[in-house]
């Protein structure tokens, strides 16, 4: 059982090995988390199953075009009834830990009052056959599936909504601190704030542009007030999971600077530096709404470790400059993905890559290395251990001889993994990599479209593990085995 097995204790960078060849491999530490990753409304489907209320995305997916190919998480993979199958899964992948998300709406349907003790119960079960398996629950309050009833009341642009957040994640805490390794109160809320308040591309769908920070702000005291609520009810351990992207101008031109920092200290330092420093960058606290120096104690709680989504680094020029129209008639392929509202004063234009992902984002784990040690240079001692929260690719699969042929996705993540390897050779304290994703799931505004899984899952719910799958259980044994 994993109890205890998760261990969250300080040690020393991997040491720079003076018989290493040039050119050689560099070794990961052979006691490296490695796990898979997923969503509540990405995988679990059942969204009318053991009184579940309805969330932002349950709302979301009903507006006509808001999602690519009309689709909705209603039923996904059906996790909620599958869940023992996804945990053979794991068992068979022979991952360490299971990062999975709670939702919400399950625990509260109305976002607020007493729990739903079916909703405690499934968890509690889902927990429970985890920690028979051998894999340490990694577990996300927040991955985006808000009660809708809450939204009825502002959302996250008002503070209660960060207040009840804080009540939910005792209710849970109450029944589930004695087993999780690791807790992750908000999952991204860089990219709810700005894919869900400032363009309105995912839920609840608003456009608001800067006035969307405020929402960012309420996420970030939701995180606070839920770490505090996880402390008090004995959490073995407390992380989160920010989205960071390495940000580049793409040329010299003042502008295109002054438009990469700014790119920067929104989608980068905004997040960040609250949790890590107790403070906002560049003054941007004043504009936020509250008591905002009372928030920021609460929101910089300290934490046992940091969590790293990555994807992708992210080219940002000047809008209308001749080195932002050159990139953009350079790469028109990725033209449709990133359009930037008018009037915001910078423009993320689409990046050269020897490879891209189905998605048409560029393959680039060198941006991983760099975010990495971006955040230790930044943030120094205040950093704590790194676990790169999620890291994976969508790739255009087809099942063929039983099993799916994904070497795209095998490179993918060999490259990503000696990225983390190098940062962690730099002196970065990385503990963990988690691959998103565990299965083919409901991948938000892109519906079906975009595959991430180690395991192909199609509509008759078939799971099918592809060859991503036995090459990561193969990787993990031999990482076991090294040293
Ligand atoms: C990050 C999000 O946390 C996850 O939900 C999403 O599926 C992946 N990015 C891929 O876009």
């Amino acid at each position: 059982p994993p109890r205890g097995r998760h261990r969250c204790r300080r040690r020393p960078a991997h040491p720079q090995d003076p018989l290493r060849r040039l050119g050689e491999p560099v070794p990961l530490p052979r006691d490296l988390v490695i796990g898979t990753s997923t969503a509540s409304y990405q995988i679990e489907g059942g969204v009318t199953a053991g009184g579940r209320g309805r969330s932002i995305w349950d709302d979301f997916c009903d507006r006509p075009d808001a999602i690519a190919d009309g689709s909705s998480g209603a039923v996904a993979c059906d996790s909620y009834h599958r869940w023992d199958e996804d945990v053979d899964l794991l068992r068979g992948l022979g991952v360490d830990a299971y990062r999975f998300s709670i939702a919400w709406p399950r625990i509260q349907p109305t976002g607020d009052g007493a729990a739903n003790p079916v909703g405690l119960d499934f968890y509690d079960r889902a927990v429970d056959a985890l920690c028979e398996a051998g894999v340490a629950p990694f577990a996300t309050l927040y991955h985006w599936d808000l009660p809708s009833a809450l939204q009825a009341k502002g959302g996250w642009m008002a503070r209660e909504t960060a207040e009840r957040f804080g009540d939910y994640a005792a209710l849970v805490a109450a029944r589930l601190a004695d087993r999780v390794a690791m807790w992750m109160p908000v999952n991204e809320p860089v990219v709810s704030t700005l894919f869900g308040h400032a363009i309105g591309i995912h839920a609840p769908g608003e456009s608001r542009g800067f006035e969307a920070l405020a929402a960012g702000h309420h996420l970030l005291l939701g995180h606070g007030l839920a770490t505090r609520a996880l402390r008090a009810a004995g959490a073995r351990a407390v992380g989160t999971a920010n989205n960071h992207t390495p940000v580049h101008a793409v040329g010299d031109a003042d502008e295109d600077v002054a438009a990469a920092a700014l790119y920067d200290t929104i989608h980068n330092r905004a997040f960040a530096e609250p949790i890590l420093l107790g403070e906002y960058p560049n003054g941007m606290g004043d504009g936020m709404p509250g008591p905002v120096a009372e928030d920021l104690a609460v929101i910089s709680e300290p934490l046992d470790a940091y969590g790293v989504n990555y994807y992708n680094p992210t080219l940002v020029g000047a809008p209308g400059l001749p080195a932002t129209v050159a990139a953009r008639a350079a790469a028109p392929r990725l033209e449709a993905q990133l359009s930037v509202p008018e009037g915001i004063p910078f423009d993320v234009v689409p990046m050269a890559a020897d490879e891209y992902t189905a998605f048409g984002w560029p393959v680039a784990p060198e941006g991983l290395t760099e975010v990495l040690v971006q955040l230790r240079d930044r943030y120094g001692d205040r950093l704590p251990p790194v676990h790169v929260t999620e890291s994976g690719c969508s790739t255009d699969d087809v099942v063929e001889d039983g099993t799916v042929h994904d070497e795209a996705r095998i490179r993918y993540l060999d490259r990503h993994l000696e990225a983390v390897a190098a940062a962690i050779d730099a002196g970065v304290d990385v503990r963990g990599y988690f691959v998103w994703s565990l299965l083919d799931n409901f991948e938000w505004a892109e519906g079906y479209t975009q595959r991430f899984g180690l395991v192909h899952v199609g509509a008759d719910q078939e799971r099918v593990p592809k060859d991503s799958y036995a090459w990561l259980r193969d990787r993990t044994r031999t990482l076991r085995s090294s040293g």
